[in-house]
């Protein structure tokens, strides 16, 4: 099983976008995929059409104490399963500070998964905490959005900085494009000139894209309403290259 973590400090950059068509993408070709909605305010859950609850509240689940099991809801796709958020997910901090190898949890919580899953895809709130590093720790990737402007371009330098000083350089970062808007010409210039600033950079950048936003209508990936749409494809693109990026690191 592969953790992916889509991950960022900013808000709003597509996290929760990623999430869920990249998680769509990877149960229709086949592999067995639980998306697990870290975030209180549920986003990814409500594309999916899924009540944000968790039975027993979030607390339990996190301590290690709930039937994590139990609480995996079916989604309408065939492979993709959901773990919802609840609105108890926003003190997980303090749950995780008040427990014993705090930054630990995540990760063994998720171990006994990998006998049925293939893929495990966390979707993160925006923030930088005892959260993130408790996903760092059980993420084997991040994937990390980025908005092509100055102050996206810090945030992933603080992160790759938290990233080395908190000794958890064992996690990839894999940080894309998001939302680009090619009639701007920051977001060019910065298209053109970080590919050789940060080699990680993925190739595929999602555009900004009036489809993308429709999925709050919609609730459900952009592939079953707008498939040939060009998000649509950028998102199948941006996979593959994930994919690709999986089994290099596998050798
Ligand atoms: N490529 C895109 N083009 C246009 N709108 C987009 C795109 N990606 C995401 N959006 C819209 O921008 C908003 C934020 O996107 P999303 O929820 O995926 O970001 P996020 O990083 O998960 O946010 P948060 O930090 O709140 O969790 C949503 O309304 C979404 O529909
Ligand atoms: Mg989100």
């Amino acid at each position: 099983m592969k953790v992916l973590a889509t991950y960022n400090i900013k808000g709003g950059v597509g996290k929760t976008a990623a999430a869920v068509n990249l998680s769509f993408l990877a149960a229709r070709a086949g592999a067995r995929t639980l998306v697990w909605d870290l975030d209180p305010q549920g986003a990814a859950t409500f594309y999916f059409r899924i009540k944000a609850r968790i039975k027993g509240g979030g607390k339990q689940l996190i301590r290690g104490k709930g039937d994590l099991d139990g609480q995996i809801k079916g989604t309408d796709f065939t492979n993709l399963d959901l773990l919802p958020a609840d609105f108890s997910y926003r003190h997980m901090d303090i749950v995780l500070d008040d427990a014993k190898k705090p930054t630990g949890r995540l990760r063994k919580l998720l171990k006994p998964m990998a006998k049925q899953y293939d893929y495990l895809v966390l979707d993160c709130p925006p923030s930088i905490s005892l959260v993130s590093e408790a996903v760092f720790r059980a993420a084997d990737v991040l994937l990390v959005p980025i908005i092509p402007t100055t102050l996206s371009l810090r945030t992933l330098e603080q992160l790759l900085t938290f990233r080395a000083d908190s000794g958890l350089a064992g996690v990839s970062v894999l940080p894309f494009f998001s939302m680009v808007d090619r009639r701007k010409k920051l977001h060019r210039t910065i298209l053109e000139t970080l590919p050789a600033e940060v080699p990680e950079l993925l190739t595929t950048a999602i555009p900004y894209a009036s489809d993308v936003e429709r999925m709050g209508l919609q609730r459900e990936p952009l592939g079953l309403y707008a498939p040939r749409s060009k998000a649509a494809k950028a998102y199948e693109a941006l996979w593959a290259e994930i994919e690709e990026k999986l089994v290099i690191g596998n050798q």
